[in-house]
């Protein structure tokens, strides 16, 4: 047998992902009055990007179960909401940014009313897809009425949106460190942490457990944001397939701003071996998640 190697494992799965996210796009969008806002979300939703969340979730529900139908659904509502997040990130009133996933933003390509309206019906999607998977299994009703309850939660005010306010508003005003981390947590970490939690929810109610896949999710999260705000700094736009810089260009409260790039490595490289830790007493194969943790780590775009 070969030796595991992450980023084939990565690949494999964004490819088996992206055909169970291509036919609930299809299945759940009709033909609708405006195909120009459809166009603008299949641009944005089918252009590469990592799929890393997904990817979290699948990997998470693997060590339950090799049933995949409904979380697989779950996955793909978390990728439609996290897709929406990318293009109201980048729109000129949020970070005001050019290129996503190596191509022009949504809104240089379709203009920014459609590119807003683009995001709120891939939010809307994610809505649908919720509801057609627990028609569609209804034997898994009652977990994935949760597992869908925590994932809007986390993506709304209390979440996702309330964090990238924060952020946006941080701009404008001198935070200290733990701002910059309470914004990490909120518009990055949260999401990161639901797709961990929705691939135990559907298989266990047992409270350890999920608290330390939680655990797991809400450290590799921040660290996630802090490389991310590290590569924003070191790296550059053809590699990430985004505008690079464009941090500091907007005067971002980003955590290197802070406490420098070494400090930012090292706080981000201690996240990842807490959430390992949180996982080694779960007593389950968890050594892919480990390999992800570690890729989030080391990753380079
Ligand atoms: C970008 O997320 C937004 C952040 C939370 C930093 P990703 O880096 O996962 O973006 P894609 O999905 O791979 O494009
Ligand atoms: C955004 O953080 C997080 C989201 C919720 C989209 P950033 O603004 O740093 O993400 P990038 O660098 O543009 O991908
Ligand atoms: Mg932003
Ligand atoms: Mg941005
Ligand atoms: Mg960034």
């Amino acid at each position: 047998m070969s030796p595991f190697n992450i980023h084939e494992y990565l690949q494999e799965q964004r490819l088996y992902f992206e055909q169970v996210l291509t036919e609930y796009f299809e299945w759940t969008t009709g033909t609708g009055h405006s195909t120009r806002v459809r166009e603008a979300m299949a641009y944005s939703l089918f252009s590469g990007g990592k799929r890393l969340r997904p990817i979290l979730t699948l990997t998470t529900a693997r060590i339950f179960s090799s049933e995949l139908g409904p979380v697989s659904a779950l996955a793909c509502a978390l990728e439609m909401i996290h897709t929406y997040s990318l293009i109201h990130d980048d729109l000129p009133a949020m970070d005001n940014d050019t290129l996503r996933r190596g191509r022009p933003t949504c809104h240089i390509a379709f203009g920014t009313e459609i590119a807003t309206k683009a995001g709120i019906g891939l939010l809307d999607q994610a809505l649908k897809v919720c509801l057609l998977a627990h028609e569609r299994f209804p034997e898994l009703a009652q977990p994935m009425c949760r597992a869908a309850s925590e994932l809007f939660h986390n993506a709304g005010f209390d979440g996702m949106v309330g964090g990238q306010i924060a952020d946006i508003i941080a701009e404008r005003i001198k935070v200290g460190l733990e701002e910059v981390r309470s914004i990490h947590r909120y518009k990055t970490a949260a999401m990161i942490e639901v797709a961990i939690v929705m691939g135990c929810l559907l298989y266990t109610d047992d409270d350890r457990t999920i608290q330390a896949f939680r655990t797991f999710g809400q450290k590799i999260g921040l660290a996630f944001q802090i490389i991310d705000d590290i590569l924003d700094i070191l790296s550059e736009s053809s590699v990430l397939g985004k505008n690079a810089h464009s941090d500091l260009e907007r005067g971002k409260a980003t955590y290197p701003a802070l406490v420098g790039i070494d400090q930012s490595r090292h706080d981000a490289e201690q996240l990842i071996e807490q959430a390992v830790d949180a996982l080694s007493d779960t007593a389950l194969p968890v050594q892919i998640l480990v390999e992800i943790a570690r890729y989030v780590y080391n990753r380079k775009m």
